[in-house]
């Protein structure tokens, strides 16, 4: 079975066809970030208007790059939420028209569920089951995963997601949007000793996390610096440790009260190579093996929709043709 996957959930418009002998056959992404960066953040109308104007050529692009006509495909997976409405709508209103137009199953697809399956796509592959770290910049989670939509809740972000937090630092930094990956270049030359700032929620029981306050402990610091090159370095670098210090301390945690052999990593947040590399080292000493997506496909993409959608399509799921979308939806809903 073929499954075009199409991903509208947010500022990327992202297309791919998942084959079940072959794998990834061919992916196209459109990124929207120069669209929405002299507003600082995602205007969602904006979203909407630029998916309806890119998916069409870019889902012609695609077939044209795998080599296959429309017959080729066998169904379509879409990301039905969590995410903007609007976007949501243009994807899911594509998709389904398409098709009904075509004559072959549709599926609304869990955008969490996507990232976190997403590290199948790779060889070699994780097996179920196994406890998977979700960062990304609307969410941050841990979950127990026993298999295909059975997924169990350990633990949330009360507050603010890992990469919205390293968005809103990067702001008060002065870098642009999305500014993630730029503080994360800036901390690489950073020192991570000058500034000392909170692990949240390590020092109580638990598996939640809480961000928020960290942006703020950032900002104080900053605002009573020199401004100079090399502190924006450092502060970046520290911001950064403490992140990826509380993120390895629950996940040490979750792995220790799971007893998981497997840890899977996945969301935009998994793309920082500071996180991947300090993951690997900390759960090789508990003889677990960390599992990430590659680099491009951290960040949303259509390949981790289209294989999503294959497992449920695979799995005999069906669904009305009415178009539905969730713009809130809780991944422990699934089944
Ligand atoms: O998964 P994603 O594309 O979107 C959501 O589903 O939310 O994640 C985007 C987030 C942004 O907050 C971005 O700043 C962050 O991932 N991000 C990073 C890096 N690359 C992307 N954060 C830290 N280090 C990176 N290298
Ligand atoms: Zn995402």
């Amino acid at each position: 079975m073929r499954v075009l996957g199409i991903e509208t959930s947010c500022d990327e418009t992202g297309v791919a066809i998942y084959d079940g002998e072959k794998g990834l056959l061919a992916q196209q992404l459109y990124s929207q970030v120069a669209l929405h960066a002299e507003y600082g953040g995602v205007v969602p109308e904006l979203a909407s208007r630029d998916h309806i104007r890119k998916l069409l050529p870019l889902v012609e692009a695609l077939l044209q790059s795998a080599q296959l006509n429309r017959e080729a495909i066998d169904g379509i997976a879409y990301t039905a939420g969590p995410g903007l409405a609007g976007a949501l709508l243009v994807g899911a209103c594509f998709a389904r028209s398409l098709a009904y137009a075509w004559k072959i199953p549709a599926i609304g697809v869990h955008h969490l569920e996507g990232h976190l399956l997403s590290p199948m796509l790779e060889t070699p592959a994780p097996e179920f089951p196994f406890l998977a770290l979700l960062v990304s910049g609307g969410h941050t989670l841990l979950a127990e995963v026993q298999g295909l939509g059975a997924y169990t809740l350990l633990g949330e972000s009360l507050d603010d997601a890992a990469g919205e937090a390293f968005d809103k630092t990067a702001k008060i930094l002065g870098l642009g949007y999305p500014g993630g990956p730029m503080l994360a270049k800036l901390a690489e030359t950073g020192d991570i000793t000058r500034y000392h700032f909170p692990r949240p929620m390590t020092d109580r029981p638990g598996l939640d996390f809480s961000f928020s306050g960290l942006k703020t402990h950032v900002l104080h610091a900053w605002q009573q610096s020199d401004h100079a090159m090399q502190t924006k370095c450092d502060m970046a670098a520290c911001f950064q440790q403490a992140v990826i210090d509380t993120l390895v301390i629950k996940c040490m945690r979750a792995l220790t009260q799971t007893k998981a052999k497997q840890l899977v990593v996945s969301g935009g947040v998994s793309a920082n190579l500071a996180l991947r590399a300090k993951l690997t080292e900390k759960a090789a000493s508990l003889g677990v093996k960390v599992f990430f997506p590659r680099l491009e496909f951290c960040t949303d993409n259509g390949a981790m929709i289209a294989y999503a959608g294959y497992q449920r399509l695979m799995a005999g799921q069906h669904e009305p043709l009415a178009v539905e979308i969730r713009s809130r939806w809780p991944l422990d809903g699934l089944n």
